[in-house]
């Protein structure tokens, strides 16, 4: 029954997927011969790897087209491109490429003068460049861009909010309030219609009987929290802003709108800053049990409650680090550990087991099926769980069982520890960025941070130790 159909399954479809077709386009073979290796140049007998940053100057159908023209002129296999914002120096409206391509050795200086004539900017890099991504939560607002629109009510025929021109309306109120928000703004603050409230009863209503029974301790401490301080309550749909500042007070996330599904690499980096992008909108009011898209409903009642647990939000953020510059592959098994266990996680507890997955928490059928003796269940392993196959549309036949989040947190971080990233990373909470470990001085400067730290925290115990 499609009702029964968890709320979240476009974001399975879109997390994973998304991840798995930027790997596969990172991995197209190359043109005759198929073997390309990634050298300085990348030199091959008959063709050379390269890669590619460059600017497009206030970028227009006529220049991209230009960029184009040139690739197919000189015979170049596209392996990559990818655009960005312009950061430093540049006009806001400049476009920042990174291109990766297989070009004929006849070809490449033709090529390299042809581009510079229409790009600026065009630097030969020794090797592939590394994803770019967020060092600072500020630089959030310009890794938002990408979104997944399939699923949209505009573009997808199958959305219930297709052919209803009033809802794609309100749709595109609440993109657009996501679109202008900068980190320092407050949260917006919508005022529902009556027909949305509505849709949020009815909602609220039919999961928190089932939570009872169904969800871990953590959520149902952190339920209870937000129903005595944060109007949690089936009359009126919570504001984010009121929700941020209920977790910030907690574990230190915050909120931010999100206009729709984010690429998972957007996604997870916003973890990385104890960022959490959460959608305004409800679903349709024809389909009130059932979203093919995360709504609010889905935001505020599967995710918000865990996201106040201080061990879950540690787990939650470790995932977001391992993200940062990680590879396509290594994004696409991320997006499928946060999707086993951040979306559909269950958990044990004394002698049962509970869900802590925010897929499972806000969809009625899927929660009931889950803690029913029909699927499989299997102990939380990241090697297994990130390779683990899903299933679209339908109620997963797998899940995994944490022992605890700190379990998982710890085989987690083991896990992370073997990707094959080309630098480390440390988060300063106080200054809310990361900083990548590339000297001997900074890893230095950390330690002696953490010894004053482990100082402190001797002295107290050792106090208390005398009492
Ligand atoms: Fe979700």
């Amino acid at each position: 029954m499609k009702a029964e159909v968890g709320v979240c399954q476009c974001r399975k479809q879109s997390l994973i997927e998304d991840a798995r077709k930027e790997k596969e386009a990172s991995v197209l073979p190359a043109p005759e011969p198929q073997e390309v290796n990634n050298g300085d140049l990348g030199e091959e007998d008959n063709g050379t790897t390269l890669n590619l940053m460059f600017t497009v100057r206030s970028p227009s159908t006529s220049s991209l087209k230009a960029i184009l023209k040139i690739l197919e002129k000189n015979e170049t296999y596209v392996f990559h491109m990818e655009t960005r914002p312009a950061v430093k120096n540049k006009k806001k409206e400049d476009l920042e490429c990174y291109l990766k391509c297989f070009i004929p050795n006849s070809s490449i200086n033709i090529f390299i003068h042809s581009l510079k004539k229409v790009a600026g900017d065009v630097k030969v890099l020794k090797d592939e460049l590394s994803h770019s991504f967020p060092k600072k939560v500020q630089d959030l607002d310009m890794y938002q861009q990408h979104l997944i629109v399939k699923f949209e009510p505009h573009f997808d025929q199958d959305h219930p909010g297709y052919g209803d021109q009033e809802y794609k309306k309100r749709r595109a109120y609440f993109a657009e309030l996501a679109f202008t928000y900068k980190d320092r703004d407050a949260l917006p603050r919508v005022d529902y219609t009556a027909e949305e409230t509505a849709t949020w009863k009815q909602v609220y209503k039919s999961l928190s009987t089932l939570y009872p029974n169904y969800a871990c301790k953590q959520y149902l401490d952190a339920f209870q929290q937000l129903e005595k301080y944060c109007g949690f309550t089936e009359n009126s749909i919570p504001q984010l802003q009121d929700v941020s500042n209920f977790l910030k007070e907690r574990t230190g996330f915050k909120l931010r709108p999100a206009a729709g599904l984010l690429s998972a690499r957007d996604f997870l980096a916003c973890l990385a800053f104890r960022v959490f992008p959460t959608t305004q909108y409800l679903r349709h009011p024809s389909t009130v049990m059932h979203s093919p898209e995360p709504d609010c409903c889905h935001e505020l009642l599967g995710h918000i409650p865990m996201l106040a647990d201080k061990e879950f939000a540690q787990f939650s953020q470790d995932i977001g680090l391992a993200s940062l510059g990680a590879s396509e592959e290594d994004i696409q098994q991320l997006a499928t550990l946060y999707w086993f266990t951040i979306e559909f996680g269950l958990c044990k507890q004394n002698e049962s087991i509970r869900a802590y997955g925010a897929g499972l928490l806000s969809s009625y059928g899927e929660l009931k099926y889950a803690l029913s003796n029909k699927p499989e269940l299997r102990p939380f392993d990241p090697e297994i769980t990130a390779v683990q196959p899903y299933e679209d549309n339908c109620f997963q036949p797998v899940y995994f069982v944490s022992e605890s989040f700190d379990d998982s947190k710890a085989k987690f971080r083991q896990y992370a520890l073997k990707m094959k990233k080309l630098f480390s990373l440390r988060y300063d909470p106080l200054t809310c960025s990361v900083e990548v470990l590339d000297s001997i001085q900074k890893v230095q400067t950390a330690l002696s941070q953490i010894k004053d730290e482990l100082n402190t925290l001797c002295f107290a115990l050792d106090k208390m130790c005398k009492i």
